[in-house]
């Protein structure tokens, strides 16, 4: 019926624009309208006096059958529009959740999705009534490399494949499905006691270096592996052992200065994209004890950092932060918080860091990167957004690393969390 109508526009349309063209026609198609539908009237009324009142009822009851007819099939031609235009943007998306009953499907994900009804009925202190697994709805995008993962032999050994597990978490698939095998375990023999581990240099042989280019430290200390980590894994000698005690640069907060300014205290910390985890050392040694959240992109930073008796969070920065509200004293990240993408994502991003931080608490902003300076305008208005009280606010410029001789922008900066009313 929808169709029908926008034909009858359209026809209308068509005739105003020819009756400007040539009035003749106008006239013509005018009489001729005009003829047919007193034709039309004179048909439909036309009946004896008596029966008219009958009549009348009869075809205001037809009438109004017909368009509640037309109604009802109208809303089923939306409600039909309404699910094709869900289902491309899920076939575009990929967001579908998984089917279980598709044959290509490891048998261990079925098994670990089955939903369990609680024995006893609903639970009175949740209000859930079923057990149910958590799978990152991404997971479905990636079913072929998650078919792989889940494969594996119950109570065997795992594959020795972490490097898959991490490509999956970079396509989205977070949290993982759990698996029933063991990981490779690598032996931790020589790890010495906190806080002599703080600085003392992980062994080669304590790590897995499966699925990365390098084999050894050596090999990663001559690599840059991201603006953070330049040499970060050399903990004697280079600059890794000044970093937050020695400044380089107007950039370069020392953290003693930093600590100076919470109030309140700083206890506990959170650093996202902390490389090898020297911004925790140098806070354990302050007793403030700090998570490190990084990924092993191209190095074992997790291996590295619980190594030297810090803890190392796995976990890509596209998921929620495992933190209740309002728990930090202090955030610290440098440009690993970049996350490209669309400026909604940086957003969503900043919201969750200051969800976690307390009131009053900090958020230390270390050498970040601006490729330009209307990218430091674009931070600078977000960061306004929050309403922090700048602390330390300081935009620099450094020849860039590769020597191109261009001037790159960072900003440093300390700002404090205000009380939200
Ligand atoms: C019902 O519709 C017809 C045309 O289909 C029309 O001639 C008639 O006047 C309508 N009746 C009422 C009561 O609206
Ligand atoms: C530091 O440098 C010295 C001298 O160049 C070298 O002997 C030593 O092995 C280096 N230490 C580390 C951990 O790289
Ligand atoms: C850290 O705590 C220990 C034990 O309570 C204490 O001896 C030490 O002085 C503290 N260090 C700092 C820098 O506060």
């Amino acid at each position: 019926m929808g169709s029908v109508s926008l034909k009858i526009g359209d026809g209308s349309a068509r005739f105003r624009r020819a009756s400007l063209c040539s009035s003749a026609v106008n006239l013509l198609m005018l009489f001729s309208v005009i003829t047919t539908n007193l034709f039309a009237l004179y048909a439909f009324t036309y009946s004896p006096k008596d029966h008219q009142t009958y009549h009348l009822l009869h075809h205001t009851q037809k009438n109004i059958s017909l368009i509640s007819e037309q109604v009802a099939l109208i809303l089923r031609e939306i409600d039909s529009s309404q699910k094709k235009l869900a289902q491309m943007e899920k076939e575009l998306l990929g967001y579908e959740s998984i089917d279980l009953s598709n044959p290509n499907i490891a048998n261990e994900l079925k098994v670990f999705l089955q939903h369990h009804q609680l024995p006893l009925g609903k639970d009175s202190k949740t209000g859930i009534t079923e057990m149910v697994a958590s799978v990152g709805h991404s997971c479905e995008k990636s079913a072929g490399l998650l078919s792989q993962y889940m494969n594996y032999k119950v109570s065997g050994p795992c594959p020795d494949d972490w490097s898959l597990a991490q490509k999956l978490i970079l396509r989205g698939c977070e949290p993982l499905p759990r698996r029933r095998c063991f990981a490779k375990t690598v032996p931790k023999v020589g790890l010495d006691p906190f806080p002599i581990s703080l600085w003392k240099p992980v062994s080669d042989k304590i790590v897995s270096w499966s699925g990365l280019g390098c084999k050894k430290f050596e090999c990663l200390n001559a690599k840059k592996l991201s603006r953070d980590c330049v040499g970060c894994f050399d903990l004697v000698n280079g600059s890794e052992n000044e970093r937050f005690v020695k400044a380089r640069s107007k950039n370069d907060f020392l953290i003693d200065d930093v600590l100076a300014l919470g109030s309140g205290g700083i206890r506990i910390g959170f650093d996202i994209g902390g490389g090898s985890g020297t911004f925790a050392a140098r806070m354990a040694e302050r007793n403030v004890t700090v998570i490190t959240n990084t990924l092993n992109i191209e190095a074992p930073f997790n291996e590295f950092i619980a190594a030297r008796g810090l803890f190392p969070l796995f976990l890509s920065l596209d998921h929620t932060f495992p933190f209740h509200d309002n728990v930090f004293d202090l955030v610290h990240a440098a440009s690993g918080l970049d996350v490209g993408g669309k400026p909604e994502k940086f957003e969503f991003l900043m919201f969750d860091i200051d969800r976690i931080l307390r009131a009053g608490g900090l958020f230390w902003l270390d050498n970040f990167y601006c490729s330009d300076d209307e990218k430091k305008r674009d931070l600078t208005r977000l960061i306004e957004r929050f309403g922090y009280k700048k602390l330390k606010w300081v935009v620099g410029e450094k020849a860039d690393t590769a020597g191109s001789g261009k001037l790159e922008i960072y900003l440093s900066a300390v700002l404090q969390k205000p009380v939200r009313v």
